[in-house]
């Protein structure tokens, strides 16, 4: 099958310590190994917009100021992540505009009505949606203790706020765009269940 078939974006989304940065890339590697060209890719970025985001959650500058740096990093990804597709490569990002929701869904409560509705309003007449989400669904707890020892991390992975990112990814992932994965078990498995989506999404295109 000619590679050019084969471009699509797919993205990964999970609370923390889902797995998605692993099963990314399992995925990419068994992929590319059957002769596919795929470009592997993650939110925040590596570049300086990405590192704006980082700094953004170590000196708080609050949950709306952080939301729209999220949103700039996206904006200037987006092109990058088109130029990739429209070359006819598969892209694979580690979290993207779902992060957004789920995350700063739960960090706006109070600070805006609807934060999630808000997110959606800023971001959709831009944004390039992906062919399919693989939601990795973890419980919060298991999230947590697989993180306890990447100490860097602070805010975003309190157990009540992470309980409330994992319903906002329920509750997102019942649209038609999301599969979701047990994310429970070994990385060797769910890569496979991400794999086997993929070519189903694939498989249902092409009809
Ligand atoms: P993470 O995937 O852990 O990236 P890294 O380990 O490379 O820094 O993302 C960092 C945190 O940012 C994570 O707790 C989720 C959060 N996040 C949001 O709150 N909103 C977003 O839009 C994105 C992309 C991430």
């Amino acid at each position: 099958m000619p590679a050019a078939v084969l471009h699509g974006f797919v993205t990964f989304e999970g609370i923390d310590g889902s797995g998605k940065t692993t099963i990314s890339r399992k995925v990419a590697e068994t992929l590319r190994a059957r002769g596919e060209s795929v470009f592997l890719t993650g939110e925040p970025t590596k570049t300086w917009t990405g590192e704006a985001v980082r700094r953004s959650y170590k000196d708080d500058v609050g949950p709306l100021a952080e939301s729209f740096l999220f949103l700039a990093d996206r904006a200037a990804h987006q092109d990058d992540i088109r130029r990739h597709r429209d070359a006819g490569e598969l892209v694979l990002c580690d979290r993207y505009a779902d992060s957004t929701y789920a995350y700063q869904g739960a960090r706006l409560a109070g600070v805006v009505d609807r934060p999630i509705d808000f997110l959606r309003r800023m971001t959709e007449p831009w944004l390039l949606t992906p062919d399919l989400t693989l939601y990795l669904r973890i419980p919060a707890e298991l999230g947590l203790r697989r993180i306890a020892d990447r100490s860097e991390k602070v805010r975003f992975e309190e157990l009540r706020f992470l309980r409330r990112v994992a319903r906002n990814y329920d509750a997102l992932a019942k649209g038609r765009r999301f599969v979701t994965l047990d994310a429970r078990g070994t990385p060797e498995a769910v890569a496979a269940m991400a794999i086997a989506a993929i070519e189903r999404r694939r498989a249902s295109r092409k009809r």
